[in-house]
């Protein structure tokens, strides 16, 4: 074990972890071996380089939190976070494509009835959301439990803005007998990640926009069927073609349909314009 080149070091090293007892560490590992070394090998970074990677990876770090984890972030605008979902969720005919999680969910949301206003007064304007829990052939699924999420009409989540110690904009819902969930809420605006930490940094660098286009985040989940987590993007978006995070998919963009002043869906009146969301959501069955 000495005298290594620029060749022989990746087999020494990938030999050193050849008695992990647990097969896939090993496999990972040595995978990882290789693939690093081969990326040196193509870059041949300098010493200067080296250290400033190591300085990017340590703020990485340290500016990370329980509420701020900038390594999803930049496994997120790296594509690493759509990647792992793509190879995780192969999805069959009639069940809805997933995309990030992203860092705004909040496990215990307000529990709220169908028709209910999840806007708890923000600004905005009225958007109803009617949807629908199906499986691949298109069955209806009662009870199934939703979790919704969405930046409001300037682009911020509750969370961002501490000066509101208000949960808004997000609510935990259930689906009826027919498979349906409705509520109230606001036409979400698109947003950058933020971008003041070395992830943001990196964007500039690279002249690269940390912009998200206008989405509803939606989690659903039904006994024996795999949870959803997915987005419904707002047709027209600026940012469509561009997300910083590569989260957009074709069949997840839906018109958020221009309404004239009168009766909405559930019976009630808006005195203003307002938007209707339709979209119905698919899931994959546990067992597929
Ligand atoms: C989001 O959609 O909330 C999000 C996803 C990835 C990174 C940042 C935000
Ligand atoms: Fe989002």
């Amino acid at each position: 074990m000495r005298d290594f080149d620029e060749q022989t070091i990746t087999n020494a090293v990938q030999t050193s972890f050849a008695g992990t007892p647990d097969a896939r560490l090993r496999q990972i590992m040595s995978s990882l071996v290789a693939h690093m070394h081969g990326f040196i090998r193509e870059v041949e970074p300098s010493f200067e380089e080296f250290q400033a990677a190591t300085k990017f990876l340590t703020a990485t770090g340290q500016i990370s939190n329980q509420r701020r984890q900038e390594f999803i972030l930049l496994a997120d605008v790296l594509g690493v976070s759509m990647l792992i979902d793509a190879i995780n969720h192969r999805m069959p005919d009639g069940a809805t494509e997933t995309t990030v999680l992203g860092p705004f969910h909040v496990a215990d949301a307000p529990l709220c009835a169908n028709g209910a206003d999840i806007s708890a007064g923000v600004a905005g304007e009225l958007l109803f959301v009617d949807g629908s829990v199906v499986d691949p052939q298109g069955t209806p699924l009662a009870g199934a439990a939703i979790d919704v999420w969405q930046s409001d009409a300037e682009g911020f989540y509750d969370v961002q803005r501490p000066e509101r110690s208000l949960s808004a904009l997000r609510a935990r819902l259930c689906s009826d007998a027919a498979g349906r969930f409705w509520f109230r809420s606001i036409v979400p605006a698109a947003y950058p990640i933020p971008d003041d930490g070395p992830v943001g940094a990196m964007l500039r660098a690279t002249n690269r926009h940390p912009w998200r286009p206008a989405h509803v985040h939606f989690m659903i989940s039904a006994p024996g069927y795999q949870m959803l987590v997915t987005h419904v993007f707002v047709a027209g978006d600026q940012y469509l073609e561009s997300d910083a995070v590569f989260g957009v998919k074709t069949s997840l963009i839906a018109d958020f349909v221009a309404m004239p002043p009168g009766a909405l869906p559930d019976g009630s009146e808006s005195a203003q314009p307002w938007r209707q969301l339709s979209y119905q959501f698919g899931l994959k069955p546990a067992s597929t």
